[in-house]
């Protein structure tokens, strides 16, 4: 999504700045621009289209500035064009604007802007910012304020940046709903959408909250709510480091993300495991772990993956800890007025912690008094600042679109607190330490799943040419399928869809034939014999079947086209081995098809608009 870096310090801005945006390209854009001071004069340089164009274009002039701004655009209001990238100008051409987020009475502010006079070059709402603010320095208001007079009349979502010729010391950047962060150097400053695009720079963060304001100088920042009252903020230092953002020698990030998994899922359990108490230690949520193993329901809110690992959520905390659960997507958790009752815990997953829609559900099961937790990778996010307690998933930075990793902490954690809440609620040690030994073999299975990568590549090549794919699973591996089908469609284009596998005969089984894959995933557990039913079912009808298996069973070659061997484990730890080689195979589909496995067209890492 729309991603925002600013400077302002001694040295030339304009490779600080496109370093910055190369970082931030993970998010998803698909235009891109900068704006400086140089000479004397304000400079836009803008381009549709990736950052190296960009850079393309800057390098036939030879530009010297130190202080400027630029902005990664994914198009929410008006076409990807030059016209509508980022930074938008006043009418005068020497203020200029990025924004991220959603104006929401752009309308209304447009019809009377072009009353007083202004008229309007792009589609976007961002640009009646820039005119705006215009219109209180107009009236004779240094920057500072007509900014915050101007955001007085905003309604919508913002992390904004502004700068302007006549201050030109200074950026002002302001936050309501889009993330901002603010990095501290010695005799620079930045800002930043995230903290990728600073990272090379600083790791002196300052994060800002929904109603601040801040004016940044070479030498100093002065914080300040919109209301204008002086605000001191913290400073935090970030451990994060640049290795951990970058490809180290893989073809894509997905791919080394994927292959990351047996460190980050051991990173996600280190210290929280207790294979003697068959238990877990989770020190987020010591404070409040009376009243969440006492609460009457849970219900876990999120989008995307980190809905998929809700599901598997709701399937362990109801089979081991005995907690009612629902799972709900949190952009109709927020809208439906739901029924939240005090006694009520609810789980807010997020990998970047910036999900506008969790976001907001949060807020919203706060005010009805219910304990909101979240479960988050991103240190320091916005959803992990707002959550009463949480769980960090430390799967360390997920850059690659297609969420792996993190999808797989996020289940390890879940593990871990239903292995906490059951064994509060009467689960017997025997039964918690045989979770615990399972959960601790994880990260080996993994890597020995991940020694089939060639094998998966072999049957990717079999099927790149599919239009559409069958995911089916039960139990447990119902979310797998979901995610399955999902991580195929996002960056292979393929269309997919996920199943519970009984559920197949009351439609989907209309669409089965030769033409129409079919990934069963049919590990021996409960419902192996009626999963190999299902399958029975969908070769009668000559469909083409990948079975992920367990490595025991060798009845199941004989039914199906190819299979995928897995080690064992206990059922509720079954989906962080069988999406292993969902991910490997979705990966090599993109790749064989030449398309942009990191970053797929259309879709953002961090979803900031409603
Ligand atoms: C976007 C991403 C998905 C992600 C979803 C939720 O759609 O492309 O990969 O699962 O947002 O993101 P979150 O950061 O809240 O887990």
């Amino acid at each position: 999504m729309c991603g925002i870096v600013g400077y302002v310090g001694e040295k030339n801005c304009i490779p600080i700045l496109i370093n910055g945006l190369k970082r931030l390209e993970y998010r998803g854009y698909d235009s891109a621009g900068i704006g400086f001071f140089s000479l004397g004069s304000t400079h836009v340089i803008k381009s549709k289209g990736k950052v190296s164009l960009l850079e393309e274009k800057l390098n036939s002039h030879v530009y010297e500035s130190h202080l400027g701004i630029g902005h990664t655009r994914w198009a929410t209001h008006g076409v990807p064009n030059e016209v509508n990238a980022h930074p938008h100008f006043n009418s005068n051409n020497n203020l200029l604007i990025i924004h991220n987020g959603i104006i929401e009475n752009y309308q209304t502010l447009k019809t009377s802007l072009k009353n007083m006079g202004y008229s309007f070059i792009s589609e976007t709402d961002s640009e009646v910012i820039a005119h705006l603010i215009d219109s209180f320095l107009k009236k004779g208001n240094e920057l500072l304020k007509s900014v915050r007079l101007a955001l007085s009349e905003v309604e919508g979502t913002y992390g904004l940046a502004v700068i302007y010729e006549k201050e030109p010391d200074k950026i002002i950047a302001a936050r309501k709903g889009s993330p901002l962060v603010l990095g501290i150097g010695e005799g620079e400053n930045f800002i930043a959408s995230d903290v990728s695009a600073i990272l090379a720079h600083t790791n002196q963060v300052v994060y800002m909250e929904d109603g601040e304001i801040v004016e940044v100088f070479k030498d100093k920042f002065i914080t300040r709510t919109i209301h204008d009252e002086e605000i001191q903020k913290e400073v935090h230092e970030i451990s994060l480091s640049l290795d951990e953002i970058d490809k180290g020698g893989y073809s894509h990030f997905m791919l080394k993300e994927i292959i990351e998994q047996p460190d980050s899922v051991t990173n996600s359990m280190r210290g929280r495991l207790l294979l003697d108490d068959g238990n877990a230690k989770l020190g987020g949520l010591d404070n409040v772990l009376e009243r969440l193993s006492n609460c009457k329901r849970i219900i876990i809110s999120a989008c995307g993956t980190s809905w998929h690992a809700g599901l598997v959520g709701e399937y362990m905390f109801e089979q081991y800890a005995h907690i009612p659960t629902e799972v709900e997507y949190a952009s109709e958790f927020r809208y439906r007025s739901p029924i939240i009752y005090p006694d009520d815990a609810i789980f807010f997953i997020s990998q970047s912690g910036e999900t506008a829609d969790t976001l907001a559900a949060m807020k919203e099961a706060k005010t009805k008094g219910a304990l909101a937790l979240g479960i988050c990778n991103v240190v320091g996010s916005s959803i992990a600042r707002e959550s009463m307690s949480g769980v960090y998933t430390h799967a360390g930075p997920e850059i690659g679109v297609a969420s792996t990793k993190a999808f797989t902490s996020q289940l390890v954690v879940l593990a871990l607190i239903t292995l906490l809440l059951a064994r509060k609620r009467g689960m017997k040690l025997d039964e918690g330490k045989c979770i615990a030994e399972h959960l601790s073999k994880i990260p080996e299975q993994i890597t020995k799943i991940l020694e089939l990568n060639s094998q998966i590549e072999f049957i990717a090549s079999e099927f790149q040419d599919a239009k559409n794919f069958l995911y089916l699973g039960r139990g447990f591996n119902f979310p797998v399928a979901l995610e399955g089908a999902l991580k195929l469609k996002e960056i292979s284009y393929i269309h997919a869809e996920g199943y519970p596998a009984a559920e197949m005969k009351h439609g989907p089984i209309a669409l089965i034939d030769e033409n129409m894959p079919a990934v069963f995933i049919a590990p021996k557990d409960s419902t192996y014999d009626k999963i190999i039913s299902n399958i029975q079912e969908v070769k009668a009808r000559k469909g083409r079947i990948i079975a992920i298996a367990s490595e025991s069973d060798s009845e199941i070659d004989h039914l199906v086209d190819y299979t995928i061997k897995i080690p064992d484990t206990t059922s509720m730890l079954m989906p962080l081995l069988t999406v292993i080689p969902l991910q490997l195979l979705a990966y090599h589909i993109a790749v064989k098809k030449g398309l942009n496995v990191d970053q797929p067209r259309n879709l953002a890492k961090s979803v900031t608009v409603e």
